[in-house]
């Protein structure tokens, strides 16, 4: 089975005061211990968290760039992730996409070099409203998906975050049937266009408005192996996402 693996995306928020507050929550729990959780965090507080959070709980950096190291003012490499003992980074985030511009192409070269280096990725896909609504959801979602397997060798150290960008700080959640028919269509293009082994192994989960209020339902389909929390993940809600299925 697809362990449940839960992600909190704290995005560009938390001081180390509200940080203090996060690690207690987490360490109180208790945490379910059949779930992977991992914290995405702001990059100047990444060692930080690394060295507060429990050992139940790991750190992800939510970018990363393309090369291990160079004339690339402003970023930072996998090889400085490593280095500092942190484990996953999340990429391809809506954000990343609709507020930076970053495509597909340098998305797919991020992901891949991301993996070669050694680190695990929390790689992000959804469609926009208006896609949705123009019925084209299945073939942004593929085409996003097909960039990246396009480049990497392996899906062993991925985690596909199937992310509607119309769900995403909205408070419109998708609903459990919306978000199962994606992920089952996911794993049908996985079956046909990768292999079937990974598209029954390979976790996929959601992210857009999860909330200890939805997270039980979200989690009872199928083919929903967990979630990535953006705003609840600030919250102390986020250890009742992370026990939805317990
Ligand atoms: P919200 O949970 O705040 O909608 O954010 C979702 C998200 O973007 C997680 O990466």
């Amino acid at each position: 089975g697809r362990r449940f693996f839960v992600g909190g995306n704290w995005k560009m928020n938390g001081t180390k005061s509200e940080i203090g507050d996060i690690v207690a929550f987490l360490k109180t729990g208790p945490l379910d211990p059949n779930v992977e959780v991992v914290v995405g965090v702001p990059s100047i507080y990444l060692t930080y968290v690394t060295s507060i959070v429990p050992s139940n709980v790991s750190v992800s950096a939510q970018n990363a760039y393309k090369v291990p190291k160079g004339a690339f003012t402003g970023e930072i490499s996998p090889a400085m992730l490593l280095d500092n003992g942190v484990p996953w980074v999340i990429l391809g985030h809506s954000e990343r996409r609709n507020v930076f511009g970053e495509t597909d192409e340098l998305i797919a070269e991020k992901v891949a070099h991301a993996l070669e280096a050694g680190l695990k990725v929390i790689a992000c896909i959804g469609e926009k409203l208006e896609e949705r609504e123009a019925g084209k959801t299945e073939e942004v979602v593929y085409r996003q998906t097909k960039a990246i397997a396009d480049k990497i060798k392996s899906w062993d150290n991925v985690v596909l975050a199937y992310e509607p960008v119309w769900a995403i700080g909205t408070g419109k959640t998708a609903s459990p049937q919306q978000a199962q028919e994606v992920h089952d269509k996911l794993r049908e293009w996985l079956s046909k266009n990768v292999k079937s082994d990974v598209a029954q192994t390979l976790r996929i989960i959601y992210g857009g408005s999860v909330t200890a209020a939805n997270a039980k339902d979200l989690a009872k389909e199928k083919d929903i192996d967990g979630f990535l929390v953006g705003g609840a993940s600030l919250k102390p809600e986020f250890v009742q996402i992370v026990n939805a299925r317990a």
